[in-house]
């Protein structure tokens, strides 16, 4: 076996630095969500999409979680504008894609749309309650989608962890490097707890290497922020991992809470990235109580794996478990919920921010410590 081939064969490149922007008269401003898009449309990360969605493969997506070319797909990559914009642009025509008066890309408009949004929250995320997340983000952005293909003029500075964003290229040459011929890929918006790390490690024993990979894009506010948690895993890695077999990188995608549409579209991009394996354990992507436990894990069902071409490692809800003396989980597990050492998101978050220590069972003490004082000075900040 090799590293993974990218989806839909090849890898994008759109990356056009000495592209003249200079005559394009239009301008769409970005949002956030869509200027992470443009990066990773961009960079290959969303191969093999080459730009923001058409109505055709919109349409696709939300009714079929394939692309209009048939290829697996389960989130719109869209870029949204107001009805008075959408009024100055038109088809053929080239637009520059700016963020904070900076132009980032160019889009060449070939459709103008007016998506019907309840649809879309239904089919994405299983409901049109405006408490989720996900649904509030996308009424909130705005009503008319622009699609069509996009070139990348100028990539995003980050002052921290610049180390940490490569391009998908980048990554399969590191894993080639390694030697690694099979890799699994982790997702995560949260710190590493020892459920994470016990999968994380159970999946390890059987490939050759671990691709951490936290979404550090958009999240909600109670979410704890990205660079609070990359010193988590920086010093989680320094003290329990073995440094040759576990790679760390950023994935700058905001995240959606999809639930099980999001687990696609997580795995398909770490694909991209060289995995040949993907982590699904317990609720992935998920937000309250919107999905079913299982839910991310099931919807694979519907799809070959050769259609996938990466395989699903799945992970039922893990925890410390105090009479088998380790880690464990519903299916490895023969006693009850009184042994076990489990925490919501929530009470953890709580505990961290009140500058209480979880249990040793639940989150390694060097986390917990970094947490803590990472929380501290965020509070000050704000
Ligand atoms: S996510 O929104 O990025 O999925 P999180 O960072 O909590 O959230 O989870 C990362 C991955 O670990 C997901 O695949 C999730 O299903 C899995 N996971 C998280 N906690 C557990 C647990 N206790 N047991 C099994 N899997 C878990």
């Amino acid at each position: 076996m090799t590293l993974s081939t990218p989806h839909g064969g090849k890898l994008i490149n759109l990356w056009e630095p000495e592209y003249k922007v200079e005559h394009i008269e239009l301008s769409i401003d970005l949002d956030k969500t869509a200027l992470s898009d443009l990066e990773l449309i961009g960079n290959g990360a969303y191969s093999p999409i080459t730009g923001f969605f058409n109505k055709k493969d919109y349409e696709s997506v939300v009714n079929n979680l394939r692309l209009a070319d048939g290829h697996v797909w389960s989130i719109p990559i869209t870029l949204p504008v107001d009805e008075d914009k959408a009024s100055t642009l038109s088809i053929g025509a080239e637009a520059k894609l700016v963020f904070e008066g900076e132009v980032y890309g160019v889009i060449t408009i070939n459709d103008i749309y007016t998506p019907d949004k309840e649809v879309e929250a239904k089919a994405v995320y299983q409901t049109d309650e405006l408490a989720h997340p996900g649904v509030r983000k996308l009424f909130e952005r705005k009503n008319v989608y622009v699609g069509g293909p996009i070139k990348v003029v100028k990539r995003l500075e980050r002052e921290r962890f610049n180390e940490y964003y490569l391009d998908p290229t980048e990554t399969r040459s590191i894993f080639a490097e390694n030697g690694w011929k099979t890799v699994v890929g982790f997702q995560t918006r949260n710190p590493v707890h020892r459920a994470h790390e016990y999968i994380q490690k159970s999946a390890l024993e059987i490939v050759d290497g671990l691709f951490l990979n936290p979404l550090v894009g958009e999240t909600k506010s109670d979410d704890i922020p990205a660079d609070v948690r990359m010193k988590s895993y920086q010093v989680l890695l320094k003290n329990y991992y073995p440094e040759d077999r576990v790679y760390l990188a950023v994935f700058p995608a905001a995240m959606r809470y999809a639930g099980p549409r999001e687990a696609i579209f997580h795995a398909m991009v770490r694909k991209n990235y060289g995995c040949t394996h993907f982590i699904v354990g317990r609720d992935h992507a998920g937000v309250g109580n919107y999905y079913g436990t299982y839910d991310a894990q099931k919807i694979f069902d519907q799809f070959t794996q050769e259609e996938l071409g990466l395989t699903l490692l799945f992970f039922e809800h893990s925890f410390y478990c105090k009479k088998c003396g380790n880690m464990a989980s519903t299916k490895t597990c023969p006693h009850s919920k009184e042994d076990h050492v489990i925490l919501s998101g929530t009470k953890v978050r709580e505990m961290l921010h009140n500058g209480e220590v979880p249990p040793s069972e639940f989150s390694r003490k060097e986390v917990v410590e970094v947490l803590i004082e990472g929380l501290k000075s965020h509070s000050v900040k704000a």
